[in-house]
């Protein structure tokens, strides 16, 4: 085995693990492991932008306001609120980066709209390929600060005495490798994957959740997935995402008639929250109807949403009347591994940052674009706390203790993701997600430690799917309500005892009576 020593290790090279990379490499030795290319993920592909309320009109409070009433107030209001402060450093931070925010006529930001929010406050470059720009421009802010390995596949956490040290993995010949660290921020992004209609990159296996989850370490609130109402499908299920800014910018939700159909369902009509957004649409298919973007009062729309239109443009006959047929997809995690504002989690020298990580930003359900701030703004708080604490120059390696577990017979991917859209997907039953876990029962073992290195990359993705699913079934089972994207229909109302009370992960699955007090105190960590 080649073992490796080095400073900070982030795995994932998203918008969280790039910023991250960037700001730590002035003060520390950074390694960045990405398992397919540098920057690929679910933060390039984003659409939409980067959610931050700067003008006058606007404020921080109205910013929070909106979030905890998208998030069906299950979201942990002081995270948030250190969050959404943080966006004026987080795009002046940007700006001076050099990302290309687009502008009106006037020289001024032009702001997009986007469900749920009260003001126009969503920054996009490009128009409609934010994502793109900002994970081109970081790409090259690092070169040359900071040791990038791509196509590094990592299997798990290397434990020892209780604390996070490092990784383990193979590089691209296939050569097993041990990375240590004092310390290591998970920054894989989210879990997609684990359904056959997503928004998301082809690298969103859960990766780094279910390593946390084998290493022990916190997951919450992993039953909160959410669905995006409006994804165009191919014939092969790979879904392009039409954003919500489309609908901010005069697009509607029609039917085969082209009668609007959100307008009787909401007070915000086409710009509801996104979970009710996503519901109503799904209702339509599932009877049987079929449900349609109308472009036809969107400005300029091929100049707004350029990337959007070719992709349209594509895929001959499909746009019909201004008319885009759609259909809803698996887009963003709202659980992920718990941390505190700082980005710890419950394991000495382990940090989560983006998708991957629970920081309490989105309760129930995230408001658009809220995820491009949080990302950042953890990357630049995580930054701090890491620079604050000393570098140990007596660090003990670990000793490889690997035990390697040998596998079960792992599932087949395609057809994992085909059951839980039908079974553990928008809607939910106890029947339904029975049927599932006992689906699931035949693969799942629970297991501590690293996973047999002689799996296959795909092997490995399927392991980590299936970890994923096993707690978001799990959870979403206990949890007999419906909040936000929780949606269960039989039990359809929101109750009083789950509005205090989280599921949770350490290995096996418990209930935290008390949302409150679930992160304990953060400590202050002042950089000087
Ligand atoms: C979108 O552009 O509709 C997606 C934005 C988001 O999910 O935050």
């Amino acid at each position: 085995m080649r073992t490796w020593h080095t400073e900070v290790i982030i795995i994932g090279s998203g918008l969280a693990g790039l910023l991250a990379a960037l700001e730590l490499s002035s003060v520390r030795k950074v390694t960045l492991v990405t398992k397919s290319l540098l920057g690929a993920g679910n933060s390039i592909k984003a659409q939409g932008g980067i959610a931050a309320a700067l003008t006058r009109a606007d404020s921080i409070d109205q910013h929070l306001k909106d979030t905890l009433q998208a998030g069906h107030y299950f979201n942990d209001k002081e995270a948030a609120v250190s969050i959404l402060e943080k966006a004026p450093e987080v795009m002046h931070k940007l700006f001076a980066l050099g990302i290309p925010f687009d502008k009106n006529r006037k020289g001024e930001y032009d702001l997009a709209q986007e469900g749920a929010h009260s003001e126009r406050r969503i920054y996009h470059a490009g128009g409609d390929s934010t994502g793109a720009h900002i994970i081109e421009k970081l790409k090259e802010h690092i070169a040359d600060r900071v040791e990038v390995v791509e196509a590094f596949t990592v299997y798990d956490l290397v434990m020892d005495e209780g604390q996070c040290k490092g990784i383990i993995g193979k590089d691209k010949k296939g050569q097993t490798s041990m990375i240590t660290a004092q310390s290591t921020i998970v920054a894989s992004g989210g879990c997609g994957q684990v359904y056959d209609i997503t928004s998301n990159a082809e690298e969103s296996t859960g990766d780094g959740l279910a390593m946390a989850y084998r290493a022990g370490a916190k997951l919450m609130d992993m039953e909160f997935m959410q669905f995006h109402p409006t994804m165009l499908v191919s014939n092969d299920k790979q879904a392009c995402l039409l954003s919500e800014a489309i609908r901010g910018e005069g697009g509607r939700l029609v039917d085969e008639k082209d009668q609007p159909i959100m307008e009787r369902r909401h007070p915000l009509g086409d710009l509801a929250p996104r979970s009710i957004t996503a519901r109503v649409v799904w209702e339509y298919i599932k009877s049987g109807r079929k449900v349609f973007l109308s472009i036809k009062h969107v400005d300029n729309f091929h100049k707004r949403f350029p990337t959007i239109a070719a992709h349209v443009q594509g895929e001959r006959g499909i746009l019909m009347n201004d008319r885009i047929p759609v259909h809803p997809g698996a887009h963003f995690l709202m659980g992920g591994i718990s941390v505190n504002k700082w980005g710890e989690t419950n394991i000495e020298n382990l940090y989560a940052i983006g998708e991957v990580a629970c920081t309490g930003l989105h309760g129930a359900n995230r408001l658009a674009s809220n995820s491009l701030l949080e990302a950042s703004a953890s990357a630049l708080m995580l930054s701090q706390c890491i620079k604050a604490k000393a570098i140990h120059n007596n660090w003990k390696l670990p000793e490889a203790p690997m035990i390697f577990q040998e596998e079960k017979d792992l599932p087949d991917l395609a057809e994992l993701k085909v059951k839980m859209s039908q079974w553990a997907g928008i809607i939910k039953t106890k029947k339904d997600l029975l049927k599932m876990r006992s689906w699931l029962t035949r693969f799942h073992s629970e297991c501590r430690g690293p996973l047999s290195l002689s799996l296959t990359k795909e092997a490995l993705a399927a392991r980590n799917c299936l970890d994923t699913a096993w707690m978001i079934v799990n959870a979403a089972l206990v949890r007999e309500e419906s909040r936000g994207a929780h949606i269960r229909t039989d039990y359809p109302e929101e109750s009083q005892y789950w509005s205090d009370s989280t599921v949770c992960w350490e290995g096996s699955m418990r209930i935290e009576e008390s949302r409150t007090t679930k992160r304990g105190e953060p400590n202050e960590y002042v950089f000087t």
